[in-house]
């Protein structure tokens, strides 16, 4: 191990969370890979991702992080030339079989972006939004939903007065908030977030720290990041991929601070990326 490797916990502060001892595997990826035409983007990637639990998922651009983390809700599935081999599966059901039903799978798998992206609608009817496609229609049922949602987003203080105001006139961290609890309105088991405090500044991104760390053991949460010290301080568990492939998969602590492979190593303390 080289020397950078020496004295790792000076250099990263790791999450201190520990997993309940009665791990369950609620997506699991075996032999999966996602092809472009003939471009395999994520080869044969073989993982299990514990239920409850925070992974990260890092790598150089390009090896196939958004990919894999978009072929869990399916949206992969809007781009024509793209096809999957071996299995995926969320409990046990394969995501990829003939008679998966994609709006339910999305309402069980949410996701929130890089880039903040609130419907030019009221910040009401964002977070009412997948509640409504759901059928719920009620009004009062609706704002116990959106109240609810907006605080475990932690923006319910800041924008109860302002309801019915455009989602636009909100902040980018407030947006990215908003967001996150346009997702969770619609009570996921899953939440997916590509990227989700790269456009924010570093107030905002504590922010959202915080809120997967609230969301840690309830919702399952997997998160790609560039941001090293990020994965170290809120993932329980972190997959290095390189050109598409799972080079490495372990607990953020063992990654961050021995890792086994020599490139995992070298990305994770910034000698190539
Ligand atoms: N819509 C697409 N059509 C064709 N090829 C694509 C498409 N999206 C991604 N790719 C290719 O698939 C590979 C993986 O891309 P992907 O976006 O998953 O990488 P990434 O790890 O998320 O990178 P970044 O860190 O830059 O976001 C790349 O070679 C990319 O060019
Ligand atoms: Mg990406």
């Amino acid at each position: 191990m080289g020397s950078v490797m020496s004295n790792p916990k000076k250099a990263f502060q790791i999450t201190q969370n520990t997993l309940s001892p009665d791990k369950v595997v609620q997506l699991s990826a075996n032999k999966f890979s996602v092809f472009y035409g003939k471009n395999e983007a994520v080869k044969s990637v073989s993982m299990d991702i514990l239920k409850g639990a925070v992974t990260a998922i890092i790598g150089p651009s390009g090896c196939g992080k958004s990919t894999f983390l978009r072929a869990i809700n399916r949206m992969n599935d809007l781009i024509p030339s793209v096809s999957v081999s071996g299995e995926l599966s969320l409990e046990g059901t394969e995501i990829y079989s003939t008679n998966t039903d994609i709006m339910a799978l999305r309402q069980r798998v949410g996701m929130v972006f890089q880039k903040p992206n609130p419907f030019p609608k009221s910040i009401f009817d964002n977070v009412a939004y997948g509640p409504r496609l759901q059928g719920i229609s009620e009004r009062k049922r609706l704002s116990e939903i959106v109240e609810k949602s907006l605080g475990r987003a932690a923006l319910w203080d800041e924008v109860k007065n302002r309801l019915q105001e455009n989602a636009l006139g909100l902040s980018g961290g407030q947006q990215q908030r908003l967001c996150m609890a346009r997702a969770l309105a619609i009570d996921p088991q899953i939440l997916l977030m590509d990227e989700p405090t790269s456009a924010l500044d570093p107030r905002s991104s504590a922010r959202i720290e915080d809120l997967i760390d609230e969301l840690r053991g309830k919702i399952t949460i997997i998160i790609v990041t560039h941001n090293m010290q990020q994965a170290a301080r809120v993932s329980d568990f972190t997959t290095f991929f390189y050109e598409g492939l799972l080079v490495e998969y372990g607990t953020t602590r063992n990654i961050f601070t021995m890792p086994s492979d020599k490139k995992t190593e070298d990305y994770i303390t910034g000698r190539f990326g």
